[in-house]
């Protein structure tokens, strides 16, 4: 294999300069489930609530990056892979701006989620999965897809007409159906605060 010609070059700023001048660690919190499992309401909740605790954060969500960046991809397993490769890199430039980065992607795959938690540090990727399962997700239907991915109008839906795999050791496991939005959204701030990412002090 031949090298590329292309070195990588040296922030004069580093990371940690940049996580001090925001009182947090950064990390990456990656929601993953099923479509209206409630991936982005939750991702938003919490993102509105660090806001409020003038905390710096972002929300990427798979919907939206598939309007710009990922305009070209489609739900293939292939298309898929690309998706969350993107998804990953950005998050993990992100990061490394001092960021706490929501991300809010079915990415279905634990190949791929796996990808993304070696492409961050020790600790800085937290798995977090929506086991909300496919019976209420297809009530939910907020956007109307599982009726038309049952007719087949819409191939390689995810827990239709294309797998869903089961994260297997995910940081936190977040039920749904049984706790509200309010817990929820308190159920990962406390994750963030009892591991040290959001809290006064040395960064
Ligand atoms: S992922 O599988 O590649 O991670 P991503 O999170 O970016 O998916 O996009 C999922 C969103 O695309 C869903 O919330 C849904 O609105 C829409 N969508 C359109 N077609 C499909 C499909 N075949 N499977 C899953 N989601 C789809």
């Amino acid at each position: 294999m031949t090298m590329k010609p292309v070195n990588w070059h040296r922030h004069m700023v580093p990371k940690n300069a940049r996580s001090r001048l925001k009182r947090q660690k950064p990390c990456l919190l990656w929601f993953t489930g099923l479509s209206g499992a409630g991936k982005s309401t939750l991702a938003n909740s919490v993102d509105h609530m660090l806001h409020g605790m003038q905390l710096h954060t972002y929300v990427l969500d798979g919907d939206n990056l598939r309007h710009g960046l990922n305009s070209d991809l489609g739900f293939s397993y292939q298309d898929r892979m690309e998706n969350i490769r993107r998804a990953g890199e950005v998050s993990s430039l992100m990061v490394d701006a001092g960021l706490i980065v929501l991300a809010a992607f079915i990415s279905p795959f634990n190949c791929d989620r796996s990808l993304v938690r070696k492409m961050l540090k020790n600790g800085e990727f937290i798995e977090i999965y929506l086991n909300t399962d496919i019976s209420v997700c297809q009530q939910r239907d907020p956007k109307g897809l599982y009726d038309r991915a049952i007719s087949g109008e819409i191939k390689d839906f995810t827990g239709i007409s294309s797998p869903y795999e089961i994260p297997e050791n995910p940081e936190l496991t977040i039920d749904t159906e049984k706790l509200s939005l309010t817990a929820c959204t308190e159920l990962i701030i406390n994750y963030l605060s009892s591991h040290h990412f959001i809290e006064e002090g040395e960064w």
